[in-house]
């Protein structure tokens, strides 16, 4: 079923609602309030960078009753959707079927199309239904344990082993050793390591290149290709140790020229936006491409259906476009209609991390120095207000993003700033875009 089209005119204002706490939320809560076309914003539940330009509602993202209280509390007119789970767990569907929430627009795909992100298989098929290059692939659940030994013993190392569902970006393992991905294997499957995540396992092709990813936006039939970025997952310099949410992110990414880009357009995301109307999977929102290039080949690694974090604190900055008109063409269908200006400068962004992130770290550390930073923009990602301070709440605490003449100079800027800030046990990359 879709939605009736909105009644929402283009150019009346309207009273948007923001779900989600971290750096990408402040991003888009920075970008919502510039536009002519806000008349009252809130977040649910923000941080301490969102409550400076907007309301912040104390309500969970995937508590679709209590949103719904304060949407119709509130007359909110569109919801923006931050994270996953509320879309994997159906909050655009939940809006579609309520008579009160009706018409409220809901940026985001559908539940059936979330499972782009919520289920590793469910892509694997959209993408080889559809013809759209990616790593080749078996599933196994407990069951047919014993043919996924056999299918790891068939393949190269390194092995890529995937759960199927939800892990909070921790269900990919890669590992050289055989007997280790066997043994990965049956605690995926069998000992439930990420709990229901792991009860099917996508055992993947490992592709070797270098990986980028690659913004659309879609009213389902229409599309808009926003910047590419690249983001730094590990916690150590050169790209070492644990892996983390994302240290860093750079906008354009420099090695993309427009003959990739033409690939990427042609090959990935055509027939990605193609494949959801075939599929008749519903999609109003952000389409967020994960790629690898391998040999100048763009290959999709995986599909998220929201933005990035920290990929959006350089992906937004560079948008000249009123964001909110483009969400009131994609809920209207008509995102044809509009011209999408990019500015040309280069984006960075470098994240300032509590001390022991991504393991264990103490939270409720006094930030100071904030004022300070003038030629940068500051987003907050777990940070919060206490007593007229701003304090920890989160191992990613601050995104430091500056613009600049080309990736270099953007980061001297964010590098400079960053000497401003100050809480205890701070730490960041200082080698974001080394290997560029
Ligand atoms: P994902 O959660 O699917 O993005 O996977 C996490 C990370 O694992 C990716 O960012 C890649 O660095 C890596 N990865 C995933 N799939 C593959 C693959 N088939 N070959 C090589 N690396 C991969
Ligand atoms: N930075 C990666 C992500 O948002 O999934």
């Amino acid at each position: 079923k879709r939605r009736r089209k909105s009644l929402l005119i283009l150019n009346t204002t309207m009273n948007i609602l923001i779900l989600g706490a971290g750096g990408r939320e402040h991003t888009f809560a920075w970008k919502i309030a510039q536009s002519p076309l806000c008349n009252q914003l809130f977040v649910a539940p923000g941080n301490s960078g969102t409550s400076s330009i907007a309301t912040n509602l104390n309500v969970s993202v995937v508590n679709f009753e209590g949103i719904k209280k304060q949407v119709l509390a509130h007359d909110i007119n569109m919801v923006v959707v931050g994270p996953e789970d509320p879309l994997v767990n159906g909050i655009y569907d939940f809006f579609l079927n309520d008579p009160e929430l009706h018409q409220v627009a809901v940026i985001g795909p559908q539940k059936a199309a979330a499972q782009l992100e919520g289920s590793k298989e469910f892509a694997k098929e959209f993408l080889s239904r559809h013809g759209i290059p990616t790593a080749a692939y078996q599933s196994f659940t407990k069951d047919t344990l014993d043919q996924g030994y056999a299918f790891l013993e068939s393949v190269n190392s390194p092995y890529v082993l995937k759960a199927d569902g939800l892990a909070a970006g921790k269900g990919v393992l890669i590992l050289t050793d055989i007997n280790e991905a066997k043994q990965e294997l049956k605690s995926m499957l069998v000992d439930s390591k990420f709990g229901a995540a792991s009860t099917k396992v996508v055992i993947e092709e490992f592709l070797d290149g270098i990986e980028l990813s690659c913004f659309v936006l879609t009213d389902g039939k229409n599309y808009k290709l926003l910047p590419t970025a690249k983001d730094y997952k590990r916690i150590g310099e050169g790209d070492t140790g644990l892996n983390t949410g994302g240290m860093g992110a750079i906008s354009p990414v420099p090695f993309v020229d427009s003959v990739l880009l033409t690939k990427i357009e042609n090959r990935i995301v055509k027939p990605t936006v193609d494949g959801l109307a075939k599929d008749n999977l519903p999609y109003k929102g952000f389409i967020f491409i994960g790629l690898i290039v391998v040999d100048n080949e763009p290959m999709v690694i995986e599909y998220n259906v929201r933005m990035g974090d920290p990929e959006t604190e350089v992906v937004l900055p560079r948008l000249k476009t009123d964001l909110l008109e483009i969400f009131q063409a994609i809920d209207n269908e008509c995102l044809n209609e509009i011209e999408i200006e990019i500015y040309p400068q280069t984006a960075v962004t470098v994240m300032l991390v509590s001390g022991g992130y991504p393991e264990a770290y103490e939270k409720e550390k006094e930030i100071t120095g904030l004022e300070s930073v003038k030629e940068s923009i500051v987003f907050h990602a777990g940070a919060t207000k206490a007593d007229g301070k701003v304090i920890t709440s989160g191992g990613r605490v601050l995104t430091v993003t500056s613009l600049g003449g080309d990736f270099r100079s953007a980061l001297e800027t964010t590098y400079k700033s960053i000497e401003s800030i100050k809480f205890e046990a701070m730490n960041y990359r200082t080698d974001i875009g080394f290997d560029l």
